[in-house]
C-alpha cells in the first residue's frame, strides 16, 4: 500500500524528533546532532563515518568537512551519501539517502565565523584523512597557522566547507514490542513522496 505526502512532511517529522533528542540532555543522548554518514568511491566500496549535523530544513541536510578528506572526494565524485541517525533511549531511528550539493559559500563562511577559535586553527592545520609523516607535523602546522592568524580573525579555509544532502529517501524507524518495529518510508515522487510502510 502507498500514499502520497507534500515536501516538507518528513522534514517537519525529522526537527520534531530532534528536538525531542536534544530535550532528553546530553545525560541520555550526548550527541544528538550525530549521524553516521555513508559515501562511496569510485570502485564502490562504501565507507562509514560519524559527524554532525549543522542545519536541516526543506531543502536538505548539512554537514561541514574538509573537501579533500576521504568522505570529501568521495561525495564530490560520486555525489550520493546515506545517513542514519540512531536516538537509542527514544528507540528511533531515521535513515536518509540522497544526492549531495555544496552549500553556498556565504552558508559556510557564516558557519565556520560562529565557531571557536581552536576549530578554526585545526581546519587549516588538518590535512584531513592524509598520512601524517612525521610525529610532530600537526602540532607544527597549528602552531604555524595560529602565527599567521595572530590578531586576526581566522578566515574559512577554501577547503572547507559543508555538504548539503538532498533526500530521495527518508525511513522513520520506531522500535516497538516483539520487534514488531514500524517502518515508514518516504520516497521522492515529482514534488511530494510517496509514502509506504514496510515489514520490520
Ligand atoms: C561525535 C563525532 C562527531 C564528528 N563530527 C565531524 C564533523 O562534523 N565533520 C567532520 O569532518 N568530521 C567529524 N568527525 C570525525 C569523522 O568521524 C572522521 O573521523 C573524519 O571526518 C575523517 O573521515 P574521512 O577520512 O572518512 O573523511 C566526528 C567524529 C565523531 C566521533
Amino acid at each position: 500500500m502507498s500514499d502520497t505526502a507534500p515536501h516538507g512532511e518528513p522534514f517537519d517529522r525529522f526537527s520534531v524528533l530532534l528536538s525531542e533528542a536534544v530535550a532528553l540532555g546530553r545525560t541520555r543522548i550526548p550527541e544528538p546532532t550525530s549521524f553516521a554518514l555513508g559515501t562511496v568511491d569510485a570502485a564502490g566500496q562504501p565507507a562509514v563515518r560519524i559527524v554532525l549535523l549543522k542545519a536541516v530544513d526543506e531543502r536538505g541536510f548539512v554537514f561541514y568537512t574538509n573537501y579533500e578528506s576521504r568522505k570529501g572526494r568521495e561525495l564530490l565524485g560520486q555525489r550520493r551519501a546515506a545517513m542514519c541517525f540512531h536516538w537509542q533511549p527514544m528507540e528511533r531511528q531515521v535513515r536518509v539517502e540522497g544526492d549531495v550539493t555544496e552549500v553556498s559559500s556565504e552558508e559556510a563562511d557564516e558557519y565556520f565565523a560562529s565557531r571557536p577559535r581552536g576549530s578554526q586553527v585545526g581546519a587549516w592545520a588538518s590535512l584531513q584523512s592524509q598520512r601524517i609523516a612525521t610525529p610532530g607535523d600537526l602540532e607544527a602546522r597549528v602552531a604555524e597557522v595560529e602565527r599567521r592568524y595572530e590578531g586576526v580573525a581566522v578566515p574559512r579555509p577554501p577547503h572547507w566547507s559543508g555538504f548539503r544532502i538532498v533526500p530521495r529517501r527518508i525511513e522513520f524507524w520506531h522500535g516497538m514490542p516483539s520487534r514488531l518495529h514500524e517502518r515508514n518510508v518516504y520516497v521522492k515522487d515529482g514534488g511530494g513522496w510517496r509514502t509506504e510502510v514496510l515489514y520490520p
